[in-house]
């Protein structure tokens, strides 16, 4: 929630003590065995589906994703969709008694909704860990969709995998540093399907000049990261999902917030404390999704990808697919 808070002491200790004690490396570490054992269940889920026959399956990826956690996520997509939603007294200050459209109390609902499941998991020791990945699972159902849509890519990814993990054996988080179409692809779906694509709401906190315009304190900036990741001065075939300009004419281009052509995790003061934890699992998941499995559309043309309108980036509707084993069976049931 320090997101929200506006730059300050408060927001300072909260970041400090996020960033070293709950997203540094030294516990994404840690908590390796947490992500390893919850992507594993998830793959032998999806095997026990599979009849035996020689033929696909059919498997909803949004719901296989959610399945775990529903009632804690509903209650952050809901918060989600609030926070996107431009409310009329957000103009007109003066009109919020009239909660025009009900937003005021659905957003009461919602905080009080949270407020219960936070301390539920406090006062029973829940294991909270899975709600903290759904946060980045539906990103994986909108990697997919490119994928799906571009079979050659997906066909790569595999060969990589087949290369650098074999046959006989699922990923491992250790195999990851030898990978480098995987992390393109992710990089490609940032740039094309960005989750924040407005980053968060910024405030200037004193008045400035910037390229000849006077900013006013207090003044609301939203960032449109989609101009950025498509300006025609830096990219190519813009519209095109090309994993491999990361691999060639944009190699340079990293993640973190100093290549300013790319910034899907923002940039400065306020950029992303997940990187880190997000990458990582964003790699894992996708890794270990596509290495044991064949995936195709059932629909056998192009995937449509309608996103949602708010602060985070969701493909609307549902999400088909076709999916068979394609390893051993002896590593599915181990
Ligand atoms: C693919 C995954 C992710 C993406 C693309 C992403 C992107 C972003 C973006 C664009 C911002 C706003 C930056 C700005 O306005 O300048 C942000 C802020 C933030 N993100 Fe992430 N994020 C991801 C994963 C995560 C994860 C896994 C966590 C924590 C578990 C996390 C925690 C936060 C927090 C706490 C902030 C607010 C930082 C502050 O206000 O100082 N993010 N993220």
């Amino acid at each position: 929630m320090f997101a929200f808070a506006p730059y300050g002491s408060y927001w300072r200790d909260l970041r400090k003590i996020v960033t070293l004690e709950l997203l540094s490396n030294r516990r994404i570490q840690l908590l390796s065995h947490v992500r390893v054992s919850e992507v594993g269940a998830s793959i032998k889920e999806l095997y026990k589906r599979w009849t035996g026959s020689s033929s696909h399956f059919q498997v909803e990826l949004n719901q296989w994703f959610e399945k775990e956690g529903r009632r804690c996520l509903s209650a952050i997509k809901e918060f989600i969709h609030l926070l996107g939603k431009f409310v009329p007294s957000d103009a007109i200050p003066g009109i919020g008694w009239l909660d025009l459209g009900g937003y005021e109390k659905a957003m009461k609902k919602t905080a009080k909704d949270l407020d219960y499941i936070l301390s539920e998991c406090h006062n029973l020791g829940y294991d909270c860990r899975r709600h903290r990945y759904q946060h980045v699972y539906p990103y994986v159902v909108n990697i997919s969709i490119e994928l799906l849509n571009n079979f050659h890519v997906l066909t790569k990814a595999q060969e990589e995998l087949d290369v650098h993990v074999g046959k006989d054996r699922f990923v491992k988080e250790s195999d990851l540093g030898k990978l480098v179409y995987i992390p393109a692809i992710i990089k490609e779906t940032l740039r094309l399907h960005s989750p924040a694509p407005l980053l968060l709401p910024h405030e200037f906190t004193e008045d400035c000049i910037i390229a000849g315009f006077h900013i006013s304190k207090g003044t609301r900036l939203m960032t449109n990261l989609w101009k950025i990741h498509t300006d025609r001065s830096i990219w190519t075939d813009l519209l095109e999902f090309k994993p491999e300009r990361f691999l060639t004419t944009h190699k340079y281009v990293e993640l973190r917030g100093n290549h300013y052509e790319f910034i899907p995790f923002g940039s400065g003061r306020r950029i992303c404390p997940g990187i880190s934890f997000g990458l990582r699992l964003l790699h894992f998941t996708l890794a270990t999704f596509q290495h044991p499995f064949e995936i195709s559309s059932p629909i056998g043309a192009p995937v449509n990808m309608p996103e949602t309108f708010g602060v985070t980036n969701l493909k609307s509707t549902l999400l088909q697919v076709l999916v068979k084993p394609r390893l051993p069976s002896n590593l599915y049931t181990k």
